[in-house]
């Protein structure tokens, strides 16, 4: 299966102005490849950096050296590196983020927000509208909500929002933050089939799960993010 991620010698710090500018070093000299039809999770205890690396990985976050290569309109984009609009068109096309959050623009029915991805591909606004409709009944929400606005959802509701937004669109690389977190089991199970489904068309898939049972229903192989050993809090004064 062809590559889709390289990360090498990546290495991660935040430096923390209000606090006499201490640099914490989170990631260091990290490797990660993942191939088309790998579910890779990442494996390594609260706080170790495993939000960071998908951070990283969808450039939310500038490396702080090494390279983020992704795989994108058959060539090799170095995310640590690219320009605002290099990011941007490989976020359009090549890379679905799902967060814990829902941040979207307000004010905008639930039903345009799944349908708008779609609108942005140019797909005609009939065709984008029964997709979203099929996607929103499939994540089980009422169609009473597919007209407002999902600020006052719950945070199950949200989430699978998100999720519909994200999964609507076939990513070839799919970063997910516990996308299952506040769902139910019947809702749960639902992701867990629509993500192997992505993986078995080809997506390359890096996750975070906490719950046991999904990451089994879903890991191909786990990624263990290796401690900074040393949390040498360095000052830069
Ligand atoms: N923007 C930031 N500024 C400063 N510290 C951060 C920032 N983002 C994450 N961190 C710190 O980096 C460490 C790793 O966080 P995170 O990647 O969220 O861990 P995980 O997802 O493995 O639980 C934590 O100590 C966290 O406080
Ligand atoms: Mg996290």
């Amino acid at each position: 299966m062809p590559r889709r991620i390289e990360v090498s010698k990546l290495c991660k710090s935040f430096t923390l102005h209000l606090q006499g500018g201490v640099t914490m070093p989170i990631l260091s000299d990290l490797d990660m490849q993942v191939d088309a039809g790998e579910c890779v999770v990442l494996h390594a205890p609260s706080g170790a950096g495993k939000s960071t690396l998908l951070r990283c990985l969808y450039a939310n976050y500038r490396a702080t050296s090494g390279s983020v290569k992704i795989r994108h309109d058959h060539t090799w984009v170095d995310l640590s590196s690219a320009a605002p609009q290099t990011v941007h068109a490989v976020r359009h096309a090549s890379l679905g983020f799902v967060t814990q959050f829902l941040r979207v623009i307000p004010r905008i029915a639930t039903l345009e927000l799944v349908m708008e991805p779609l609108l942005a591909r140019g797909m005609a606004r009939e065709d984008a509208r029964l997709q979203a409709e099929a996607m929103l009944v499939r994540l089980r929400i009422p169609m009473r909500l597919w007209h407002v606005p999902p600020a006052t959802f719950s945070g199950g509701e949200q989430q699978r929002i998100n999720i519909a937004r994200t999964m609507i669109c076939d990513y070839p690389i799919l970063l997910l933050d516990e996308p299952t977190a506040s769902l139910d089991e019947a809702n749960r199970d639902c992701v867990i089939d629509m993500i192997n489904a992505a993986r078995e068309r080809g997506a390359a898939v890096v996750g975070i799960f906490h719950d046991d049972h999904v990451r089994r229903a879903l890991a191909t192989r786990l990624f263990l993010i290796p401690s900074v050993q040393t949390i040498s809090l360095v000052t830069t004064q």
